[in-house]
């Protein structure tokens, strides 16, 4: 036989065993989103490189390196795997004319594509829940988005994992003149600069603040600090996110080299981080960019949002032992016999049809080895039907879970005793 193909390097498959922590948590963000009147949006997975080269910046390392980029050989054009969810988002309430009446609050999730060496918490297909506050200016919004984040982290049980970093880009005057003084100063210490760092020197000196090189640190530890240069205006958001912040009893540390890897930003940026998923520890990211929409072409309009990475998410949820017990079916329907097989899906509509859920025994086998698969379903009861029971409409219902002996009776009756207990709690995942 030839060798079997496998999956691409870092894209993950979602295994039925890994996928109620994701329902879970998909569900439990559903109604948090609600609850702050965020509405969905959905766009394609594939976009024009264009887009994410004049959103994201092109001296980023997602635009440099990252992005899975292809010419479409039907019609030339280049296009790009979607490597974050903003741009595309504001692309499409620009395209659709969302902000005519006002601001608008959006959400999004699904996968991103970015090129990097996978390791824990890095893949190349990964997902994000992202939120997007469209055409809205005080520092409110920002404010809203730390206490919406702060109450996730509060309803999956991770506030004690999971800490704030916070800073201020300041607007575009004082980071230009934070920039002259980043250049002059990395080139008064040329010496020590690594060869990412002196690559770039011009273009994005502010992104070699964010070195790991550890022979950078010190010099980058001791270099003109942008929060010196902040004006006003971006002073008092700042304060006033602080304010917020402090009001709503949240914790945060201010980092003043976080500059984060996209270059939409302006005044607040902010990650969430967790120290127990080693490298990766960055669980949810984003800040406020208030020049994009008029950058991607829409009348200038205020923003701010922020993404996070599901997978590192749930990697949190499952180091920290939150496990959601396997999804389990009410009844396993046990069938022997060819008139048994062929009663028994009629039998597994009706008990649907009553709300139950149902896992018909499917491709024959003896009846001892059907009640070991209906016990190791989960089920709590095994309904029987062999063709002695399916000639008179009969099932014998056997209890799996707990007390109480196996009955045979009428199939209207075998819906009342397999819905006998349950109640939507008892259906519920956690
Ligand atoms: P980002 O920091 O590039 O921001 O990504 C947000 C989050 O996505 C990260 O904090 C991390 O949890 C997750 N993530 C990123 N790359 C990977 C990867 N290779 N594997 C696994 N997880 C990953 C953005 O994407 C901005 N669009 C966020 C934003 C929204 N800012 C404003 N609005």
């Amino acid at each position: 036989m030839s060798n079997p193909l496998r999956a691409v390097r870092g894209m993950n498959d979602l295994l039925p065993a890994e996928a109620p922590l994701w329902q879970y948590f998909e569900t439990l963000l559903h109604g948090w989103l609600k609850a702050y009147g965020y509405r969905e949006m959905r766009t394609p997975i594939l976009e024009h490189t264009a887009l994410f080269k004049r959103a994201i910046g092109e001296v980023t390392d997602i635009v440099e390196k990252e992005m899975y980029t292809f010419v479409d050989e039907l019609n030339g054009e280049s296009m790009t795997l979607r490597p974050e969810g903003t741009a595309s988002c504001v692309r499409a309430a620009i395209e659709h004319t969302l902000l005519f009446d006002g601001g608008k609050r959006l959400w999004y999730a699904g996968p991103m594509f970015r090129h990097e060496r996978p390791q824990k918490g890095r893949y190349r297909q990964f997902h994000q829940f992202g939120i997007e506050a469209l055409g809205f200016a005080g520092p409110d919004l920002d404010i809203e988005h730390l206490l919406m984040t702060a109450r996730l982290w509060r309803l999956l049980g991770l506030s004690d994992c999971i800490h704030l970093e916070l800073n201020s880009l300041g607007g575009a005057e004082s980071r230009a003149r934070h920039r002259e003084k980043l250049i002059a100063y990395f080139q008064a210490h040329e010496a020590v600069l690594d060869e990412d760092a002196k690559r770039r020197l011009h273009s994005n000196p502010l992104r070699i603040l964010d070195s790991k090189n550890p022979t950078m640190q010190a010099m980058v530890e001791a270099a003109p600090r942008l929060m010196d240069e902040l004006d006003e205006a971006a002073l008092a958001h700042f304060d006033a996110v602080k304010q917020g912040l402090d009001d709503a009893g949240i914790a945060y540390k201010i980092n003043p080299r976080l500059v984060r890897g996209l270059d939409y930003y302006n005044d607040t940026v902010f990650e969430w981080v967790t120290d127990r998923l080693g490298a990766q520890g960055t669980v949810c990211a984003g800040g406020r960019y208030d020049g994009l929409v008029a950058q991607l072409g829409g009348k200038p309009a205020p923003a701010c949002g922020f993404a996070m990475g599901v997978e590192r998410l749930l990697g949190l949820l499952a180091e920290v032992g939150v496990a959601p017990p396997a999804a389990a079916p009410d009844v396993y329907l046990v069938n022997v016999g060819l008139a048994a097989s062929r009663f028994a899906l009629q039998a597994g509509e009706t008990l649907r049809d009553a709300g139950l859920d149902v896992v018909l025994h499917g491709g024959g086998g003896g009846f001892k080895s059907q009640m070991k698969k209906a016990d190791a379903s989960g089920a709590r009861y095994a309904v029987i039907i062999g063709d002695d029971e399916a000639s008179v409409g009969e099932v014998s219902v056997k209890p799996l879970r707990g007390e109480g002996e196996q009955q045979r009776v009428a199939l209207v009756a075998a819906v009342e005793l397999c819905g006998a207990g349950v109640s939507p709690a008892s259906t519920d995942l956690f």
